[in-house]
C-alpha cells in the first residue's frame, strides 16, 4: 500500500462518507460522533449522526486525519482539544483523576475492515501528531487498550486502538480507567 494522509474537510467529506458507508456506518451508524459533545446511543440515529458529523466538518469543529491508499480512503485518526472531544470512553472514572487536562486528545481511530494490519492506523497517528505539532503541540492523551496478558484481540474490538500503537510513538501509561484501558500521554 502507498499511504498518504489528508485532513477531513468539506473537500474530503465524500471520501470519508464512502469509507463509513462501506463499514455499515461504523458500529451500526455512529459516524465517528462518539467522542464529540453530542455523543451517540439512545436518541441518536445513524442519519442524525451523519448530519451532526457533516455539520462539524462544515463548521470546522473537527480535527481528523484521513489515510488514503491511492485515492481510496482507508482509515482515520480523530484528535482535538478536550472541549471538542469530551465524551471519551470510561469518562466517569477518567474524571476522578486529578491530572491537569491535556492540550489534545486522540479520539476515534478506525481502519477499513479489509485493510487492517497494514500500517494504516500507524500512518494515521503519525500524521495526527504532526498536525498537533504544527498547531503548537502540548500534552497529548490517548486512551488505548492493553493487549498484553490477555487473549489475542481482533482489531474490531480495539475501539480506541491497541496500546502498542501509542507506545511506538512515545506515549507512556498514566493510569488505568477500565480493566484493559489506559490513559497514555506524551508531549509534542
Ligand atoms: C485497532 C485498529 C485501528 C488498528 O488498525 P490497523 O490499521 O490494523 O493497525 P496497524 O496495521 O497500523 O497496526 C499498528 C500497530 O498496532 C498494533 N496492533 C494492530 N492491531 C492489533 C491487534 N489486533 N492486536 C494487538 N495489536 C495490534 C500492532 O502493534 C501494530 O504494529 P505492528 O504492525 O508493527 O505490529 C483497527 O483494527 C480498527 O479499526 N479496529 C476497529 C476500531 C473501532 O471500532 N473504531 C471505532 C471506535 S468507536
Amino acid at each position: 500500500m502507498t499511504l498518504v494522509t489528508r485532513m477531513l474537510t468539506p473537500e474530503t467529506w465524500a471520501d470519508f462518507a464512502t469509507l463509513v458507508q462501506a463499514n455499515n456506518g461504523v458500529w451500526g451508524g455512529c459516524w465517528c460522533m462518539g467522542f464529540h459533545p453530542e455523543g451517540v446511543g439512545e436518541g441518536h440515529t445513524p442519519e442524525g449522526n451523519r448530519e451532526a458529523k457533516r455539520r462539524h466538518v462544515l463548521g470546522g469543529t473537527v480535527h481528523q486525519v484521513l489515510v488514503y491508499d491511492g485515492d481510496r480512503c482507508v482509515g482515520w485518526c480523530q484528535f482535538g482539544p478536550p472541549a471538542e472531544l469530551p465524551t471519551i470512553k470510561n469518562r466517569r472514572t477518567y474524571e476522578q483523576g486529578t491530572d491537569a487536562p491535556p492540550d489534545w486528545r486522540i479520539g476515534c481511530i478506525f481502519t477499513n475492515a479489509k485493510d487492517r494490519g497494514k500500517g494504516v492506523a500507524a500512518a494515521a497517528v503519525a500524521a495526527a501528531l504532526d498536525a498537533i505539532r504544527q498547531a503548537g503541540g502540548g500534552v497529548v492523551e490517548a486512551y488505548p487498550e492493553q493487549t498484553e496478558q490477555r487473549p489475542p484481540q481482533r482489531g474490531a474490538y480495539l475501539h480506541t486502538g491497541p496500546e502498542e500503537l501509542y507506545t511506538r510513538y512515545g506515549f507512556t501509561r498514566v493510569r488505568k480507567i477500565a480493566k484493559w484501558r489506559w490513559v497514555m500521554r506524551r508531549t509534542v
